[in-house]
């Protein structure tokens, strides 16, 4: 991030404090149907065509320590391999073997052998995922292994990080990335660890938890001693770009405010006034949330499970700290999140028996809202012409987004 950003993204939070209206050539923002939540139809779509056909956050270098090292996707359209080669590379393919679809794994993670071997009848592929070996071959005499390799499934890394996406149609993941990488780039993302991982489901439609976390209108009343303590909600900026990804800037109330639970631990090079100042929480399209502070960042997987329930990851990445276990500090500054995301989801669940009702219309957005709009307006162009008309969302923010 150059000085001209920091200037502009400083300048902008400014604005904000000073504005007392929406800017005038605003115009409200039509309602986002009630439907998007409740249809099953609609729920089936977003799986095919946006889900299916998204780059998602799939996992942590960490999490692959060793050759053969492996753990399993379980988010797609199917169970993924995610596996460190004899060549260190990662890859991933479907968990699924290529005799007759069992597992070829059958534990979330491990260290598998120079080979895998599916437990049903035998057969067993190297951790490039090559077929290798069938059993009983003389009833394969005439088989050609390499045609049944495992599936691959398009697996990408930005910093330490792991994307998949199972489409081999969408733009690489460096591409896709792009309009919000270029403002993480100064960030010694490579060298991040991960510090701390838990997922849980929470019995609602995944798009009530990703609007949450897109906005910041709710921390006055859910967050009153976390973060409406911490941030300005009256300063927060709001920035769109391209391919649905978003921010919001919220300033520390005070500019000299250092989290007391941080202090003695490593610091991540060449931060700015904007991570050490605000709260830069990022949105990487269409599910993950990176909001960012000098000693590490605090980040928030979602996924869609069934029309009616999602799974959430919530997770920590930080400075590396050298050899030997984390600080101690780390369990309360991790307590300290969980909190907070207790107060994020504590209207979650009842909120998906109340969306249901006939006199859920549609939800209606504040400008300082706009994120959740934007985010909606990306899953129409990514689906394109199969919305049905009754829950399009029109495009409004294009002259919004930077
Ligand atoms: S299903 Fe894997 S070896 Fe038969
Ligand atoms: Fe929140």
């Amino acid at each position: 991030m150059n000085e001209d950003t920091v200037t502009m993204w400083v300048a902008r939070s400014r604005e904000e404090f000073a504005r007392t209206a929406p800017p005038t050539n605003f115009s409200p923002l039509p309602d986002i149907p009630a439907g998007r939540y409740v249809d099953p139809d609609f729920f089936a779509l977003e799986s095919k065509e946006l889900w299916r056909r998204s780059w998602l956050y799939a996992g942590h270098i960490d999490q692959l320590p060793e050759r053969g090292s492996y753990f399993i996707y379980p988010y797609g359209s199917a169970p993924v391999l995610i596996i460190r080669g004899d060549d260190d590379e990662i890859r991933a393919f479907y968990n699924t073997c290529r005799h007759r679809g069992a597992p070829v794994v059958r534990n979330l993670e491990g260290r598998a052998g120079p080979v895998l071997v599916c437990g049903y009848h035998g057969w067993s592929y190297d951790r490039q995922g090559a077929l290798r070996g069938v059993t009983e071959r003389r009833d394969w005499s005439s088989f050609d292994l390499k045609c049944r390799n495992l599936a691959p499934v398009r697996c990408e890394r930005f910093g330490n990080w792991i994307f998949l996406c199972e489409d081999s149609t969408v733009e690489p993941l460096s591409e896709f990335l792009e309009p919000v990488a270029r403002y993480l780039r100064h960030l010694p993302l490579r060298s991040l660890r991960l510090v701390h991982r838990r997922a849980f489901d929470v019995a609602c439609n995944v798009k009530l938890l990703i609007d949450n976390f897109l906005e910041a209108y709710h921390f006055k009343l859910l967050h009153p001693r976390t973060s409406d303590r911490i941030f300005d909600n009256q300063g927060t900026s709001v920035h769109l770009w391209p391919n649905g990804h978003s921010m919001m800037l919220s300033p520390n109330r005070r500019e000299d405010w250092v989290d007391p639970g941080t202090i003695g631990m490593p610091e991540m090079a060449n931060t700015t006034a904007i991570e050490r100042q605000y709260n830069p929480s990022y949105s990487l399209f269409p599910n993950l949330i990176v909001p960012i502070s000098p000693s590490g960042m605090p980040c928030v997987a979602i996924w869609p499970k069934t029309l009616r329930t999602s799974v959430m990851e919530v997770l920590w990445f930080a400075p590396d700290w050298g050899g030997g276990p984390r600080d101690p500090l780390w369990d309360t500054r991790i307590a300290n999140f969980d909190r907070i995301v207790d107060e994020d989801i504590q209207f979650a669940e009842p909120m998906q028996a109340t969306i249901e009702s006939p006199g859920f219309i549609g939800v209606t957005l504040s400008y300082q809202e706009r994120r959740i709009y934007h985010w909606h307006e990306e899953v129409d162009r990514r689906i394109g012409r199969a919305v049905p008309c009754a829950l399009r969302i029109p495009p409004r923010l294009r002259s919004y987004v930077e």
